[in-house]
């Protein structure tokens, strides 16, 4: 049986203090679930986020890192940085960074990589436009990007990379996809990983829909047959609002 992972992406939102508060506030909400419980949070949040989150289930992550560990890029944080304050998590390859800020499916891939090179757990983030959808490329879209996104991984490391299926038109818009299209792009997805690693490890592959997740739709979402679990933007914000997608059961 598969963990359902449902992790909040804060996107460039909450201050400090608010991260605080946000945290106390949640962490009796959710602390008898078996669900996994992530916080994708601002760099500046991470520290304070780690801080109050110690002693209760719920885990902290980055949005994005570079590539190398170390070097003259200014402006970038590191995976090794990351790691070095804890945080467990990293979302890579967001639709907002792959279309604002260059992201490639070949830097997602390194970026990937070096995640696991210093025990980060990625959440990568494929996903068709609407352009591409009413063309009807949806299942070649996504499953190339998952392709190219764990090209040279070790079967384990695919194993423990956590796949967001985040239709772009459904971000931030209030449309979701149905569950029956968002339960047949994950299996696609699942189907490539069988092809490429073998059945067994897409078995174990954690693969979560994103996109207007909101706790009147995370039930139905999330009790498909392969839906693991989401990754929540919007919705994430409000820790009551988070704690019933979390204890969407
Ligand atoms: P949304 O964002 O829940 O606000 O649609 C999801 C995401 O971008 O990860």
């Amino acid at each position: 049986m598969r963990k359902k992972v449902i992790a909040g992406n804060w996107k460039m939102n909450m201050l400090p203090n608010e991260a605080i508060q946000f945290i106390e506030e949640l962490a009796p909400m959710v602390k008898d679930t078996q669900n996994e419980v992530v916080l994708c949070v601002p760099y500046t949040d991470l520290f304070y986020a780690l801080l109050t989150a110690q002693n209760t289930n719920i885990k902290i992550g980055a949005q994005n890192m570079h590539f190398e560990e170390s070097g003259a890029y200014t402006g970038e944080v590191s995976g090794k940085m990351l790691k070095a304050i804890n945080a467990q998590y990293v979302i890579i390859g967001h639709s907002e960074r792959r279309q604002y800020f260059n992201e490639t499916d070949e830097t997602v891939n390194k970026k990937i990589k070096s995640a696991f090179e210093y025990g980060l757990k990625p959440i990568v983030c494929v996903g068709e436009t609407l352009d591409q959808r009413e063309a009807g490329e949806t299942e070649e879209v996504i499953t190339k990007q998952t392709k190219l996104a764990l090209e040279g991984l070790t079967e384990k490391q695919v194993e423990n990379t956590i796949i967001a299926y985040e239709p772009i038109w459904a971000i931030g818009t209030g449309k979701t996809a149905t569950k029956e299209d968002a339960n047949n792009s994950i299996k696609a997805i699942r189907n490539k990983i069988a092809e490429i690693y073998g059945q067994t490890v897409a078995n174990r592959v954690i693969i979560q829909y994103g996109g207007s997740v909101k706790s009147t739709n995370a039930k139905e979402l999330f009790e498909m047959s392969d839906i693991d679990g989401g990754l929540v933007g919007g919705a994430s914000l409000k820790a009551d609002e988070f704690s019933k997608i979390v204890n969407f059961e």
